[in-house]
C-alpha cells in the first residue's frame, strides 16, 4: 500500500510540477508579448494625438486665430492627463501659448527654454525639473509653401504611461493565475486518477500474483488487456510465471526420478545381499541358478546406478564444458548394428520388433563414436521404453533430406508408441523434463537422457528434432555434418 500511495503521489507530483512550468513559461511570455504590444500602441497613439494636435494648430494659425491653438492645447491637457504633462506652441516671433498639468514657475521655464529649441521635428526623452520621465515630440509647421509658421510640441509621461503598462499586466496576470490554478487543480485531481488507472492498478495485480507465486501457488495469470509497456510487463510475467510452474513440476519429477533411480537398485542390491548371506549361512543349499540370478540381478542394478550417476556427472561436464570427447573417422552402420543386437532379445522379449536401414551413399564421419553410440542407445532406449507391445522401432540413415542442404547425414529414430503432446516437443530436450500425461501410464525415467542427446549432437555441432503424433509414434531426427570436425572447428 506504501508503495502504492507514493507511486501515485510521484506521479501526481511530477505532472503538476511540469504542468507549472509549462503555464507559467506561457504566461511570462504572454506578459512579455503583451507589455511590449501596449507599449507599442502608446506610442502609435502619441504619434496620432501630435499629428492631429499639430495639423489643428495649423489650421487655426493659418487663419489668424490663436485663441483657438489656446484652447486646443488646455484640451489637451484636460483631455489626456495624466498621459500628457504639457503641450505647447510657439508662433515664428517667438510667442508661447502653453498649458501643463503643474502649476510651478521652474516648469515654466523649462518648457520655455525646450520649446524656442523645437525648429525641426524630434522627440526626446529626459527627466524633468519635477523628477518624472518625460518622453517629449516637437513638430514645426510651415505656411504659404513653406514659410515657418511655428512650433507644437507635447510631454508625454513615461512614469504615467509604464504605471498604465503594469496596472494592465497586472491585470492580465492576476486572471492568468486565476485560471492557472483551475487548470492545476483539475489536473492534480486528473493525474491521481490517471495515475491509478495507468500505474498503480496494474502494478497492485502484479504485487498480488509474486505474493501469491511467493506462496507456492503458480495458478495466476495477470489479465492486463494493453498493449503499451504495462501490457507488455503482465505478459512477460504471465509467462515467466508459466516458466516458473514448469521449472516447479521439473524439479518435483527430478525428486520423484532420483529417489525412484536410486532406491530401486539399492533395494535390489540390498534384497539380493540377504539373499547371498542367507545363502553362505547356510552352506549353499541353495541351487546355483538362484546364486546366479541373485549376482546378475545385483549386477544390472549396480550398472543402472553407475549409469545413472554417470549421466549426472556427464551432464555437469557438458554444462561446463569439460566434456572430453575423441574425434576419428568413422562409419556410422557399425555403431547402429551393434546397438540393435544389444536391444533384439529385450525387445524380442517384449514382443517388439527393431531393424535399421541405410539409404544412399554414406560417407565416414568424424566424430566421437562412443559419444554417438551414446546417443542412439539414448534414443532407442526411449523408443522401446514408449513402445507397447506389438510395436516397432527403426533406425533409419539418409545422406541428407530435401532442402536441409547436402553437408549433413541425418539418423531418424522411429517409433509407433504413445507420442508426445505437441505442446511439450520442444520441452522434452530439457533438463529432467518427463511428459505429464494421465491417458498413458509412463515408465519413470530420468528425464536426463534427451537432454545429454542434446548437448552431445551440439558437440558435435549438429542438430536434432523431434516430431510426434500422440498415440502414433514418435521420430526422432538428427543431422550430424559431413565434412570433418576438425574442419568445422576452424
Ligand atoms: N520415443 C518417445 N516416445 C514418447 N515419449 C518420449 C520418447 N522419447 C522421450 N519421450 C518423453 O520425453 C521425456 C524425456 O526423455 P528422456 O530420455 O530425457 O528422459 P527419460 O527417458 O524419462 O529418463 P532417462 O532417459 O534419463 O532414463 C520422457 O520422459 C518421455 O516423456
Ligand atoms: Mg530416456
Amino acid at each position: 500500500m506504501n508503495l502504492s500511495l507514493s507511486l501515485r503521489f510521484k506521479v501526481t507530483l511530477a505532472v503538476s510540477l511540469l504542468l507549472a512550468i509549462v503555464i507559467f513559461t506561457i504566461a511570462y511570455s504572454v506578459a512579455v508579448t503583451q507589455k511590449n504590444f501596449l507599449i507599442r500602441q502608446i506610442s502609435d497613439t502619441r504619434e496620432r494625438t501630435l499629428r492631429s494636435f499639430s495639423s489643428m494648430c495649423n489650421e487655426a494659425v493659418k487663419y489668424g486665430k490663436e485663441e483657438q491653438v489656446e484652447s486646443a492645447v488646455n484640451l489637451l491637457i484636460s483631455t489626456y492627463k495624466p498621459s500628457v504633462v504639457y503641450s505647447g506652441y510657439i508662433n515664428a516671433d517667438g510667442g508661447i501659448i502653453y498649458s501643463s498639468r503643474y502649476n510651478d514657475v521652474n516648469i515654466d521655464s523649462e518648457f520655455k527654454r525646450r520649446i524656442k529649441n523645437f525648429s525641426k521635428e524630434r522627440s526626446e526623452s529626459y527627466v524633468s525639473y519635477g523628477g518624472e520621465q518625460i518622453y517629449e515630440m516637437g513638430t514645426p509647421f510651415f505656411i504659404n509653401g513653406g514659410q515657418y509658421a511655428g512650433t507644437f510640441i507635447i510631454g508625454f509621461s513615461q512614469t504615467a504611461m509604464n504605471k498604465h503598462v503594469a496596472t494592465i499586466v497586472e491585470d492580465m496576470i492576476m486572471e492568468i493565475r486565476k485560471v492557472s490554478l483551475i487548470v492545476m487543480t483539475s489536473f492534480i485531481v486528473l493525474a491521481f486518477f490517471l495515475g491509478y488507472f495507468m500505474f498503480v492498478k496494474p502494478l497492485n495485480l502484479l504485487i498480488k500474483a509474486s505474493e501469491q507465486i511467493t506462496e507456492g501457488n503458480f495458478n495466476v495469470e495477470i489479465s492486463v488487456k494493453r498493449h503499451d509497456e504495462i501490457g507488455k510487463l503482465a505478459q512477460t510475467f504471465n509467462n515467466m510465471v508459466k516458466r516458473i510452474e514448469n521449472l516447479d513440476s521439473m524439479k518435483d519429477s527430478f525428486v520423484s526420478s532420483v529417489s525412484h533411480e536410486l532406491r530401486s537398485p539399492l533395494s535390489a542390491i540390498d534384497g539380493y545381499c540377504d539373499l547371498l548371506i542367507g545363502c553362505v549361512e547356510s552352506n549353499y543349499e541353495n541351487s546355483k541358478e538362484q546364486l546366479e540370478k541373485g549376482l546378475q540381478i545385483m549386477k544390472q542394478a549396480t550398472v543402472r546406478l553407475t549409469n545413472f550417476i554417470n549421466n549426472i556427472l556427464d551432464l555437469a561436464k557438458m554444462k561446463a564444458n569439460k566434456l572430453e570427447i575423441k574425434i576419428a573417422p568413422a562409419e556410422i552402420e557399425p555403431i547402429i548394428q551393434e546397438i540393435v543386437a544389444l536391444y533384439q532379445p529385450m525387445v524380442l522379449q517384449q514382443e517388439k520388433t527393431i531393424g535399421y536401414e541405410i539409404s544412399g551413399e554414406i560417407p565416414e564421419l568424424e566424430i566421437d563414436s562412443e559419444r554417438i553410440k551414446q546417443v542412439i542407445t539414448n534414443l532407442v532406449s526411449n523408443a522401446v521404453k514408449f513402445t507397447k507391445k506389438g510395436g516397432s522401432i527403426k533406425i533409419k540413415v539418409l545422406p541428407s533430406s530435401p532442402g536441409y542442404g547436402t553437408d549433413y547425414i541425418e539418423v531418424w529414430v522411429q517409433d509407433d508408441g504413445t507420442g508426445i503432446p505437441k505442446q511439450q516437443v520442444d520441452l522434452i530436450f530439457e533438463k529432467f523434463y518427463q511428459v505429464q500425461e494421465s491417458e498413458f501410464k509412463r515408465p519413470k525415467g530420468t528425464g536426463l537422457g534427451l537432454t545429454i542427446v542434446f548437448e552431445m549432437i551440439k558437440i558435435h555441432k549438429g542438430y536434432i528434432w523431434a516430431e510426434s503424433d500422440l498415440g502414433k509414434g514418435t521420430t526422432f531426427k538428427f543431422a550430424l555434418p559431413k565434412k570433418s570436425y576438425n574442419d568445422s572447428e576452424k
